[in-house]
């Protein structure tokens, strides 16, 4: 798979699993991105904390074309992203996995490609199936090598502009509209990946159920908490996909 890239996003600011670690900068035409390099198992592997190491940046302010340009140019050639959600479906519950292989993008103030016009030019990408089949396959292996590992493995990721929570009504817009899963980081993560040729994928863990169909109301701890529980199951996942 050559060169593969973990970004890690909410309650996985640090892979804590690398050999030979080093923090690296790398500087792109959209800023410059901070990343720590390992190995694991004799590969090479880059770590991005999405949200930065202390969790500091808010969904609507990463710089997403930063960090997948500078992911690039680092010659990584596959990023397997972690992503925490909320659930819109009563079969998918809190503390499982989900692999998506759709999204719905309500997002709205992110700039969404490199293809800008100017230099870069109009191109149009195919998102036919956005998330990388291969890796997918490789991750749903990966969780059948373990013990206790339920997957599912199809799912469609709404991306809303966070960072508030949504209300009840959004949520049952969602639901109607085909919506498994909600979280606020995947587009445009996954569509820059497809436009620099990235093979991406994502394992999402479920945190809570959405507004409206969760009992209470939402609090970013809860999720923090339900990260923080299954975060070694998480890196498991994550590293038996690297070693497969
Ligand atoms: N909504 C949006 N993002 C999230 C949620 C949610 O319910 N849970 C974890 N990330």
């Amino acid at each position: 798979m050559g060169l593969i890239a973990i970004i890690g996003g909410t309650g996985v600011c640090d892979l804590k699993l690398l050999d030979h670690i080093h923090d690296g900068y790398m500087d792109t035409f959209y800023g410059t991105i901070h990343y720590v390099k390992g190995a694991y198992k004799g590969k090479d592997i880059v770590f991005l904390p999405r949200h930065g190491k202390t969790h500091s940046i808010p969904p609507h302010l990463i710089n997403y074309r930063a960090n997948i340009l500078g992911l690039k140019r680092l010659g990584v050639t596959a990023i397997l992203a972690t992503t925490a959600v909320g659930s819109l479906n009563p079969d998918y519950k809190p503390n499982e996995f989900v692999l998506p292989d759709q999204f719905l993008d309500f997002t709205k103030l992110r700039h969404t490609s490199f293809f800008d016009g100017g230099e870069n030019g109009v191109v149009h990408v195919d998102m036919t199936s956005p998330y990388c089949q291969t890796l997918r396959k490789t991750i749903t292996d990966a969780g059948t090598l373990l013990e206790n590992y339920d997957i599912h493995p199809t799912g469609t990721y709404v991306c809303t502009e966070g960072p508030r929570f949504e209300t009840p009504a959004e949520i049952k817009m969602f639901e109607k509209l085909g919506g498994d899963l909600v979280g606020m980081t995947n587009v445009p993560e996954v569509c820059l990946a497809r436009e620099a040729e990235i093979c991406y994928a994502t394992v999402s863990m479920i945190t809570n159920f959405a507004a409206g169909i969760s009992p209470t109301p939402l609090t970013h701890s809860e999720v923090l908490e339900c990260m923080a529980q299954n975060s070694q199951r998480l890196r498991a996942l994550i590293m038996k996909t690297i070693e497969i």
